[in-house]
């Protein structure tokens, strides 16, 4: 068995290798160039743990594992366009490098590369990991039309909110967990419980991202922050200082999110503080977090096995990048 920090290496290892052939160079260098500035490898690392719960990991695992890091990889590269955003692993965003007609390019041939690394699967499982693949791809792009029809919806729920973080980001790390119990051959019930706990871990790893988007450092965290200010995300702290804020910061709130003068982000963040939404951060994610711990109680193997997902569920919500 291995430690999260050792999968991360392995699997970090294995996938740092050119991924697209030479040419087309102006197709194929930006792939690379973003491949190349690494990532946490996250998603990859937790398919290789949902398989090793259960037993030694078997080779297919690293199959599917590299086609979920391109898919997401690719994802990146068009929420990258669709939030305007300059800044991704501390490097310049690959539509502001090469342009949003190469970057969306980059993104499609992207997936198609996951495809034909899960189309090597052996044909035992593989229907079973296309369909659930298929399933979370279409659910994350739901998830990321979600996103931006909010930017411009002055009312948004936090149920709405948490639906849509849930497509655009949780499946996929349910998913990546699921792929690797269906590859072990475990039962339909620890696959059920796996994937709960992705979920309610990746509620909680999106509420992280949203907060770091606001209150971190931007030199750890890598990608510019404000960001979601200036696009007027309905962030759960948005949703919340909404909530909470007395007329006054309302009103201010309301008309900030309709200009785009300089001093918009640092205005919006006074008002976060004010109405303590970095402090609701922690009670979120600890209630997702909890939720995803009784999922993990329920998986029906030997605890001692479990010891490096609570590695990594730690990680994921405290984590400054
Ligand atoms: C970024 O995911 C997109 C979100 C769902 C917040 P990661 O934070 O896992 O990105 P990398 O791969 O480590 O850069
Ligand atoms: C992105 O959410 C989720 C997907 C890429 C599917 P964000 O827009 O918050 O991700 P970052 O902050 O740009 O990484
Ligand atoms: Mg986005
Ligand atoms: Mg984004
Ligand atoms: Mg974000």
């Amino acid at each position: 068995m291995h430690s999260f920090k050792e999968l991360v290496t392995d699997f970090g290892a294995r996938f740092a290798t050119r991924h697209f052939p030479a040419a087309p160079a102006s197709l194929y260098e930006p792939a690379e160039y973003f491949l190349s500035w690494g990532g946490k490898r996250i998603r990859p690392v937790m398919c290789l743990m949902g398989n090793e719960l259960f037993g030694d990991i078997q080779p297919d695992t690293y199959e599917v594992a590299t086609a979920i890091e391109l898919f997401h990889n690719f994802t990146l590269i068009h929420d990258d366009i669709m939030d305007q955003a300059p800044l991704r692993r501390g490097m310049e965003t690959v539509h502001m490098k090469y342009g949003s007609n190469t970057a969306l390019l980059t993104g499609d041939v992207m997936m198609i590369r996951a495809y034909e690394h899960l189309n090597t699967i052996s044909g035992h499982y593989l229907s079973r990991i296309i369909q659930l693949f298929n399933k979370t791809a279409r659910e994350v792009c739901e998830g990321q039309q979600l996103d931006i029809d909010f930017e411009t919806m002055p009312d948004v729920s936090m149920d709405a909110y948490l639906q849509m973080i849930g497509l655009k980001t949780s499946v996929l790390l349910a998913a990546s967990l699921e792929m690797g119990a269906i590859i072990s051959g475990t039962s339909e019930g620890n696959c059920r419980h796996i994937y709960e706990f992705g979920k309610n871990l990746g509620i909680a790893f999106q509420v992280q991202d949203d907060y770091l988007d606001v209150f971190g450092d931007p030199e750890k965290f890598g990608k510019e922050t404000g960001g979601d200010i200036r696009q007027n995300k309905k962030t759960f702290l948005l949703l919340h200082a909404m909530e909470v804020a007395n007329a006054d910061q309302k009103q201010q709130l309301q008309q900030l999110l309709q200009t785009e003068a300089p001093g918009k982000v640092q205005a919006v963040l006074q008002i976060f503080k004010a109405c303590n939404a970095d402090a609701w951060a922690v009670e979120l994610k600890e209630k997702y977090l909890q939720t995803a711990l009784h999922h993990l109680d329920e998986i029906a193997v030997l605890s001692s096995r479990k010891k490096p997902l609570l590695e990594l569920a730690e990680f994921l919500v405290q984590r400054e990048y």
